[in-house]
């Protein structure tokens, strides 16, 4: 088709806004850091290409979680490995052609190496800033939100608020928090007075919503909404009332995840089943393609926008229009999207 080859999507500029970091690491990163580990005589794991080996991008909410507990956190468990992984994300985002990119990241102390969570949260602002200032990296500005974890205490939620809040002053790159973590587990309305102490402190807010049947119910999903989060991930699982509600938030923006959510298993049917062809005509809401952990799902952003086109058939302007659209929706300040607007086509 005539419209597939002139648009490119690697070069096209491209806005992230829901990737992982961890999920986000390729294959072979983990691989190099596995291969210096077990050289030096610092690792029992099995070789990453082995656990997870190329190609293989099936896992469901029972396989997806235990990868990160039992095997991935297990291997960046120092402050190299965290240096050399972050690095390699934002490299990759980079060579995808994402001009803006909000990473997300669960703050975890690594005991090993004497990191405690503001630790780990400076070190991968650190890996972040110093990779941004390599020359192939100059156009991508890369922002941090701090996730909370669905098995947290509000204790420990707290403390993600409060990191944030450190990390977000003297703009040090850190712009909100998110809540995420295996949908059947955890009770969100307990996280409510956390939720309300980052609005409070003027950090913006994205929930991962309905991602799971189990995540899905009319109380979870009011109860995130009484919350007005800035922008909701997933919104799979959704009844009409709700939709409604979302609707009526002009401005709310969705982060959309095709691949993981069609590999996963996480919706019925494949691409062409997606609601993002329900969405993304809508008025009020922003809808952001997202690729949530491109390194276990294999797929670039650049291909999802890639499959958008294949599966929906929007014209080249209402890509670029869509693309644009969500700079609206960005929890930086109004200096990069000034930015932006000039650089997205
Ligand atoms: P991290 O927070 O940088 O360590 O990234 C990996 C973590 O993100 C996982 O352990 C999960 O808690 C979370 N995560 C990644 N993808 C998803 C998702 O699709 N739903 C909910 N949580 C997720
Ligand atoms: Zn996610």
């Amino acid at each position: 088709m005539a419209q597939e080859q002139d648009l490119d999507f690697k070069s096209m500029p491209k806005i992230e806004l829901h990737a992982h970091l961890t999920g986000s690491i390729s294959r072979q990163c983990l691989h190099e850091i596995w291969e210096v580990k077990k050289a030096a005589g610092e690792t029992d794991l099995e070789d990453p290409l082995v656990v997870m080996p190329l190609g293989r991008h099936d896992y469901d909410l029972t396989t997806f979680f235990p990868l990160f507990s039992s095997y991935i956190y297990n291997l960046i468990n120092d402050a190299p490995s965290l240096e050399h992984s972050t690095k390699s994300v934002v490299r990759d985002f980079a060579t995808d052609g994402v001009a803006y990119l909000e990473l997300r990241t669960t703050p975890r102390a690594m005991p090993a190496a004497g990191l405690d969570k503001a630790g780990y949260v400076a070190a991968v602002l650190q890996a972040i800033a110093q990779e941004e200032a390599q020359t192939q990296t100059q156009t991508l500005h890369t922002r941090l939100i701090l996730s909370i974890d669905r098995r947290n205490t509000l204790a420990e939620a707290y403390e993600v608020v409060s990191l944030a809040k450190q990390f977000r002053a003297q703009d040090q790159g850190v712009v909100g928090i998110d809540l995420c973590g295996d949908p059947t587990k955890g009770d969100v309305s307990l996280f409510t007075p956390a939720v309300k102490e980052a609005q409070a402190v003027g950090l913006k807010v994205t929930i991962h919503f309905a991602e799971a049947e189990a995540s899905a119910s009319l109380a979870e999903l009011s109860t995130i909404m009484s919350w007005m989060p800035d922008r909701l991930g997933h919104v799979i699982h959704v009844p009409e009332g709700v939709k409604r509600q979302i609707e009526a938030q002009t401005g709310i923006g969705l982060e959309l995840c095709l691949s993981c959510n069609v590999h996963a298993k996480m919706i019925v049917g494949s691409f062409e089943a997606h609601h993002f062809g329900e969405w993304w005509r809508v008025d009020g809401p922003v809808v952001v393609p997202c690729t949530d952990d491109v390194g276990i799902f294999g797929s670039p952003l650049s291909n999802e926008w890639r499959l958008i086109q294949e599966h929906f058939r929007l014209q080249r302007e209402e890509i670029l229009g869509l693309a644009r659209k969500g700079i609206d929706v960005i929890f930086a300040d109004d200096d990069e999207k000034v930015r932006l607007r000039e650089i997205m086509w």
